[in-house]
């Protein structure tokens, strides 16, 4: 946790409960380690969705579809999301929870499963486009993902990025960090480097959950 524990568990408890069966879902994935985003991070999506109301969200990790139904819950009613997983194992419960009837906007999002890479480049193939991107997938690979992710962000749409600060890590020089992670450590600085020196994008990086990044592109 980057911010004092203190202050941010003050901050999450002033912030609105989810509805019962997201909560559910919440608490299922909290207990079976699944990484879904951290309850500031919720406050910060549902804060811009409602500034936002975007008509096409494409969110890249889906895990088990925790954070696909809540920005369904969030978002304009005729909203449609498109979310991708690869992973086999996390496809299984994503597939259920984003079939189960206790989700009645869940008929926004679409699942695409495959790596995202291939998908986003038929996306792109496609001319397809959205108004908020929400990017929560490996961090290593952020930075090839950016091309085609700048290429499928509208003008005046939203880019935000979860996990980028790495646990404050990311502010650590590289021969402080352990062999294993420099790799991931080196491509996350230049992502953000890159994010907020490109002249199309007004990128701010907030120190929330894991830290947040939030880009906006310009006319
Ligand atoms: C942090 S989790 C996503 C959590 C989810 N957004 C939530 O908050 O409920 C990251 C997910 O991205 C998936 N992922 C990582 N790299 C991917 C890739 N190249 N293509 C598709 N999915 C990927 C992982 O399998 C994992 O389930």
């Amino acid at each position: 946790m980057i911010t004092k524990e203190r202050i941010t568990a003050y901050i999450n408890s002033l912030d609105k409960d989810l509805p019962p069966k997201l909560y559910k879902l919440e608490q299922e994935a909290l207990k079976n380690k699944v990484p879904i985003i951290r309850k500031e991070t919720q406050g910060v999506i549902r804060f811009l969705l409602n500034l936002q109301k975007p008509r096409r969200i494409l969110e890249v990790g889906t895990a088990i579809g925790f954070s696909a139904l809540f920005m369904s819950e969030y978002s304009p009613r005729d909203c449609k999301i498109t979310t991708i997983e690869k992973v086999p194992m996390r496809l299984i419960e994503a597939r259920k929870n984003l079939a189960n009837k206790d989700f009645p906007q869940r008929d926004k999002i679409q699942l695409k499963e495959g790596d995202a890479f291939d998908i986003l480049s038929n996306l792109v193939e496609a001319k397809e486009s959205y108004d908020f991107i929400f990017l929560d997938a490996a961090k290593a690979q952020y930075m090839n993902f950016l091309p085609n992710l700048m290429k499928l962000l509208e003008e005046g749409g939203l880019l935000i990025t979860d996990n980028v600060l790495q646990d404050g890590t990311v502010i650590n020089s590289r021969y402080s960090i352990t062999r294993r992670d420099r790799t991931i450590h080196g491509r996350m600085r230049e992502y953000l480097y890159t994010i907020t020196h490109m002249e199309e994008l007004e990128t701010i990086i907030l120190p929330v959950g894991d830290g947040v990044s939030i880009s906006y592109k310009k006319s």
